[in-house]
């Protein structure tokens, strides 16, 4: 990759998303479970994180590469495969939009959860995970849906509401929670609508502390809401951006355990059959 600062690289290696994906654990391997993945299959994970899916498909017997922008994710990835001795499971660097390392017609089947999506140029991402799909091979996108009123889309609504606007030219990741974007996207890379389907499910983000610590936790770690607290902070709003989130998270925590958090999100999933 070029020694240029890549904005959509720069923002996942800020903080330490691994710090909100334990949270994730308990709905990834859920999604995982209900894609009939069994030995050998051959999976890749786009946009992986440090594996809350990639892991559990390994668990299941597949082959799994896990690929991401990220390089202290994907060695966050590595360590994770190395300590539970998934010898079937390896992370590495790539681009969504651009996955020249890998061949064409690869795949049993293509996973992306809240990973691809973040990737610029959503038509490109769309034909290279088309491309590296064998014929007869499942694409499986989990997508936040813009103006949804459950967690992450509120999240990321309410921090660009503080955040500067954005460059020229950007198109919105969720974007991918719109159906009539996914079966434009799709289309383009030659899949017709009728090998499209789409359902609605939920994540939830389970955590062992009180609301405003979780919150905390986004502040501090997850590249998007630290980005929108720096913004925030040089207009003197820090502290109502704080405010905003800790009431957003505190309306939606359905945990029965106090002290805890446990949060359920709406997304859309997207299964595609190349
Ligand atoms: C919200 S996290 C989700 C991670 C993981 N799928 C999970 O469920 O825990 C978004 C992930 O997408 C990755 N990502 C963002 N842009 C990407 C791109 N252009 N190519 C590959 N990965 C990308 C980030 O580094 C990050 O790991």
């Amino acid at each position: 990759m070029s020694s240029e600062i890549n904005p959509n690289k720069a923002l996942w290696e800020k903080g330490d998303f691994t710090r909100i994906a334990v949270t994730m654990r308990e709905s990834g391997v859920a999604l995982v479970a209900d894609l009939g993945i069994g030995d050998g299959l051959r999976v890749l994970d786009l946009g992986s994180g440090d594996g809350t899916t990639a892991v559990p498909a390994a668990q299941l017997g597949a082959e799994v590469l896990g690929v991401d922008i990220s390089s202290t994710l994907v060695a966050a990835g590595n360590a994770r495969a190395r300590s539970l001795g998934l010898g079937n499971l390896t992370f590495q660097e790539g681009d969504a939009s651009d996955l020249r390392d890998l061949s064409d017609d690869t795949f049993d089947l293509v996973v992306s959860i809240f990973g691809a999506m973040f990737a610029p140029k959503p038509f490109d991402v769309a034909k290279e995970m088309v491309r590296v799909t064998r014929q007869g091979g499942r694409i499986v996108m989990g997508n936040w849906i813009p103006n949804d009123p459950t967690l992450v889309a509120q999240i990321l609504k309410i921090s660009s509401a503080y955040s500067p606007p954005p460059p020229e030219g950007f198109v919105s990741p969720m974007t991918w929670g719109v159906e009539g974007h996914v079966l434009e996207r799709f289309d383009a890379a030659g899949v017709p609508k009728g090998r499209i389907s789409f359902a609605r499910d939920t994540y939830t983000f389970n955590a062992p502390k009180p609301p405003a610590a979780y919150v905390a936790d986004f502040r501090d770690y997850y590249g998007p809401t630290m980005n929108a607290f720096a913004a925030a902070q040089q207009n003197g709003k820090e502290a109502e951006l704080q405010q905003e989130l800790e009431a957003l998270f505190e309306r939606q925590n359905k945990s029965a355990v106090k002290g805890t958090t446990s949060i359920p999100a709406t997304f859309l999933r997207v299964t595609v059959t190349v």
